[in-house]
């Protein structure tokens, strides 16, 4: 039997038959695209809760159980036996790499990664103190302006080339912020580095000195980078194919992803989980704090925690909270103050009422930077870290997105609840 709904406007007695559509696993989704048509209404519902924006097969969410797939592999197995490129690799095209083509992939990484010399001086516009991401916005709107017109996104070469040159630049814009915000010369990249291990050396390598990247910096980071990698329709992505639907240029459009994600309530949570465990300052101020973010009257909420899909611990933080142990234990630095607040802050948290009757669980955010400040990475570079493992994420749906044969223009519709039509008053 034919799955449908049937909805019937109470008003007019009319009645329209919605076609229910089956992913391959998931919920299923009512199509409501024919319900204007028949009853002249559309539906409400904001902060998309419940509504189906696209048909993906890059990632999968189940929020009760806590699971999370990328192409249908967990996300512990990637992040315990794989490596960010070979998930980048996957998250673009469907597969893991071949050895022949992770190498070709490896090589267009060490191909594409330096930035036009004339791009490295925008950097000089922005004062000092800038925020990272502030910069790392501008610096990756400008890519578009050297890639245009030689850049037709109804050509997939031209769509793979674009993606690769933004996930291949995007660690070097990243260490330029953080170099130009410190006053340091900028590193070129090292192609004889890992993806992360040439990371870690643009941001912490001298012209003066001899670098060796940290191993236990350069595993950690890329765990933690395969973690961000993607996470379906969130804020950012969304933001990036709702670009990306007007036939934007890409790299404009990943711009406007790294925007999304600065807010405390996404990507930005990183950061402002630090500046709060810094706020609270010791163990014995937990209890104040969760009072705060438990009363509806205070801004404040428990950064870190709670998630829009997941009803469960995050699976993300399960793996994060056991690196940070790792990392902390293997740089001794398990006596950090902040960990033990940390810990002491999930413990209370979870024993809660409040946050179990919400089913408000520690999220990706509430350890990473944990592990982010033992390896020496400042706060403020939080959420640039973040963007530069989630640009990944983006350019694969947008790639997907934009090889749709209906793709259409994303323009959603409102709820009127201004003035209504009045005439202009003689002066
Ligand atoms: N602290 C205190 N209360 C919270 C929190 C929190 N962190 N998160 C949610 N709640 C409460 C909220 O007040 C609401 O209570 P009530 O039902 O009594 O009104 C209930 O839980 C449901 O919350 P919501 O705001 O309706 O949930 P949402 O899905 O709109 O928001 C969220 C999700 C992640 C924005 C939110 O949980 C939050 O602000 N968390 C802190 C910021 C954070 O850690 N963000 C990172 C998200 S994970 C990284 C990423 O992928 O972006």
């Amino acid at each position: 039997m034919e799955h449908k709904f049937t909805i019937t406007d109470s008003a007019t007695g009319k009645s329209v038959d919605l076609p229910v559509q089956e992913g391959s696993i998931g919920p299923p989704v009512i199509d409501i695209s024919s319900l204007y048509k028949s009853l002249g209404c559309f539906t409400f519902d904001p902060g998309f809760q419940v509504t189906a924006s696209c048909r993906s097969a890059v990632t999968y969410i189940d929020g009760e159980k806590g699971e999370l797939l990328y192409r249908g592999y967990p996300v512990e197995q990637l992040a315990e036996h794989s490596t960010f490129l070979r998930v980048a690799y996957l998250l673009m095209h469907g597969e893991l790499p071949t050895q022949d083509q992770h190498d070709e992939f490896t090589h267009l990484m060490g191909y594409h990664n330096m930035m036009k010399e004339s791009l490295n001086r925008f950097y000089t516009g922005f004062y000092h103190d800038a925020h990272p991401m502030a910069i790392m916005v501008g610096v990756v709107g400008s890519l578009s302006a050297f890639y245009h017109d030689s850049t037709d996104i109804h050509n997939l070469r031209h769509r793979e080339i674009a993606a690769h040159r933004l996930i291949a630049k995007m660690p070097t814009i990243a260490a330029a912020c953080y170099k130009h915000c410190i006053g340091e010369p900028f590193v070129y990249p090292k192609n004889s580095l890992s993806y992360v291990g040439n990371l870690l050396h643009m941001m912490f390598s001298v012209p003066t000195e001899e670098y060796v990247v940290d191993p236990i910096a350069e595993q950690a980071l890329e765990r933690i980078f395969i973690l961000h990698a993607d996470h379906e329709q969130n804020a950012s992505t969304s933001t990036v194919r709702l670009a990306g639907s007007s036939q934007a240029n890409p790299f404009a459009c990943i711009a406007s992803g790294i925007a999304a994600l600065w807010g405390p309530a996404h990507g930005g949570a990183n950061e402002a989980v630090l500046n709060m465990l810094e706020e609270i300052g010791s163990v014995e101020n937990i209890p104040k704090f969760i009072t705060k973010a438990k009363d509806k009257d205070d801004p404040f909420r428990l950064m870190g925690f709670g998630h829009r899909v997941y009803k469960n611990y995050d699976p993300r933080a399960k793996i994060i909270r056991e690196t940070c142990h790792e990392v902390l234990d293997k740089l001794g630095s398990t006596n950090d103050p902040l960990f033990e607040i940390a810990l002491k802050l999930e413990e209370m948290a979870l024993k809660d009422d409040y946050f179990i009757a919400r089913k408000l669980y520690p999220n990706v955010d509430f350890y990473s930077g944990l592990i982010y400040r033992a390896i020496g990475i400042p706060t403020n570079m939080f959420t640039v870290m973040f963007a530069i493992a989630r640009t990944v994420g983006w350019v694969a749906q947008w790639m997907e997105m934009i090889a749709e044969p209906d793709q259409r223009i994303g323009r959603p519709r409102q709820l009127y609840v201004g003035a209504t039509r009045r005439d202009y008053p003689p002066y």
